[in-house]
């Protein structure tokens, strides 16, 4: 993905740019400082002769004799009347229009459609237009079918002050860890294995100073891992747990934040079998995972003054002469045992002895695990919004507020010792499926059993990990909003 230049100016002059982006209002009227550039009548006539329409996020690139080839037009609709989710895609059709172009140095007034009060969100500008250079390149596909774009450096009309430069920053080095994490994901399971996870953590460990220690499968075992252990016994590829350690804090003896990613790299259900259409897609069941590598890379990059570690368990989920059955029990690492009532209900599993491992041998003060956990969670919440639980609030509701100033939305659901009941098994300590209703509430209910002495938070990313159909792809969230509670509340 080839990195813009992003920076900022308080001055209008035209002379080093080759191309302007202009917003306009939905009465053809554009912001008043931007009156000295003196494009309201072009403007007026544009609309008057039903060449462009101002309505939010149209734009119109027109190509000029003067010193600066380009002016991009953008429609942003009505004045004041200017929300999250119409800026997100106002800045997206900027991306396309200046991608399919071929302009390399723009000044992009896009922020001064916001008042003095509320300065903009230089954040999603940069991020929308990083992101959109992304694309996936397989080794074996050849870079001559990447991307062409050819833009290389994008002022903004903004305040050069320290919060606009860490907007800049942060959004940079999100949409690099989202790179990592599209990646991982897109990669086919035949690639991206538990031990391709593995490499990837330990490269990033030595390109930016992490701990890194993975444990194999005869370690895990002897730990008491049964659950885990369960879900890898019938796979040919051996599983790893993989463990990150950044240390930010001055203080070493920081307790961390923790952070979980579920990495099944490929869930064909195990006995349990998946039906075979669209199967394909459980490549995906390791965005958790891809997510947990992704946020470190930004960390990387930004180094907040916080701890964190990342433990990912990872394996695949596969039917064999060596897999578990429905109706085996197993120990989990935490003594607690599970009757496996259903082979397919294998995220759980991995991650509940992940969990007890992290809260072992870390002692953190905060547990966030992310799982492409549910099929239920898309009948909730759709592709939209992914799934919050947990025990407590506080980390809920912060949380919460990360994905709503990055608009990499959550949306809580209830945890209830009703539910619970639904875990109830004759033949162990627990099931490892709840039954019909509440598909996601239930697998969030087997969680908190491994998560009682520490404030837990459960991200269910299934809907929103990746996107189907004709644009299939890793969608890296939810790094976004995990970059921004992990620099906003260290
Ligand atoms: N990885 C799947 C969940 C999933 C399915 C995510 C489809 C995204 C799209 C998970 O391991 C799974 O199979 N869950 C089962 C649980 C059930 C057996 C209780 C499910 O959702 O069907
Ligand atoms: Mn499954
Ligand atoms: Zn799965």
């Amino acid at each position: 993905m080839k990195q813009i230049q992003f920076s900022t100016t308080t001055s209008l002059d035209l002379q080093n740019f080759d191309t302007l982006i202009v917003p306009v209002f939905e009465d053809a009227n554009i912001p008043k400082q931007l009156q000295n550039l003196a494009l309201d009548k072009l403007v007026k006539n544009l609309i008057k002769s039903n060449d462009f329409k101002a309505s939010s996020a149209k734009t119109l690139m027109l190509i000029t004799q003067e010193k600066i080839n380009r002016i991009c037009l953008v429609g942003v609709g009505k004045q004041n009347k200017i929300t999250d989710k119409s800026y997100l895609k106002i800045c997206q059709a900027i991306a396309k229009e200046i991608n399919q172009s071929g302009a390399k140095n723009c000044l992009n007034l896009i922020n001064s459609i916001f008042t003095a009060k509320n300065s903009g969100s230089l954040y999603q500008a940069t991020l929308s237009m990083q992101q959109s250079q992304y694309d996936y390149i397989h080794p074996s596909r050849g870079e001559h079918k990447a991307k062409k774009t050819y833009l290389e450096k994008m002022v903004f009309f903004n305040k050069d002050n320290m919060q606009n430069k860490q907007s800049i920053q942060q959004a940079q080095a999100t949409a690099n860890g989202m790179q990592l994490t599209q990646d991982l994901a897109n990669m086919p399971s035949n690639f991206c294995t538990p031990s391709y996870l593995a490499k990837t953590a330990k490269q990033l460990a030595k390109d930016y100073g992490f701990e890194c220690n993975v444990l194999e499968r005869e370690q895990m075992i002897k730990m008491g891992m049964g659950s885990f252990m369960s879900v890898a016994q019938g796979c040919a590829t051996p599983p790893k747990m993989i463990c990150l350690s950044y240390q930010g804090s001055n203080n070493k003896d920081d307790a961390p934040i923790a952070l979980v990613g579920k990495g099944v790299t490929f869930d064909t259900g195990g006995i349990s079998l998946k039906p075979g259409a669209g199967m394909d897609e459980m490549k995906y069941d390791m965005g958790g995972a891809a997510t947990v590598l992704g946020v470190f890379k930004a960390l990387g990059e930004l180094k907040p003054k916080i701890n964190v570690v990342g433990v990912i368990p990872s394996t695949e989920n596969m039917p064999s002469g060596d897999a578990i059955k429905p109706g085996d029990v197993v120990t989990s690492l935490s003594g607690q045992t599970i009757e496996i009532l259903n082979t397919d209900a294998e995220g759980r599993l991995i991650l509940c002895d992940a969990l007890t491992y992290t809260q072992k041998t870390y002692q953190p003060k905060q547990i966030i695990d992310m799982a492409t956990l549910t099929g239920a969670c898309i009948i909730a919440l759709g592709h939209h919004i992914s799934a919050i639980l947990g025990n407590n609030q506080q980390l809920i509701d912060d949380l919460l507020t990360a994905s709503n100033t990055t608009y990499d939305r959550f949306w809580q659901l209830p945890l209830s010792e009703e539910y619970d009941e639904q875990l109830k098994s004759n033949f162990a300590d627990m099931a490892n499926i709840g039954g019909k209703g509440a598909g996601t509430i239930t697998a969030a209910q087997f969680l908190a059993r491994f998560t009682k002495n520490v404030a837990w938070a459960h991200l269910d990313i299934a809907g929103t990990a990746w996107t189907s159909g004709i644009n299939k792809g890793a969608t890296g969230r939810p790094v976004p909003a995990l970059v921004e509670f992990l620099t906003k509340n260290g």
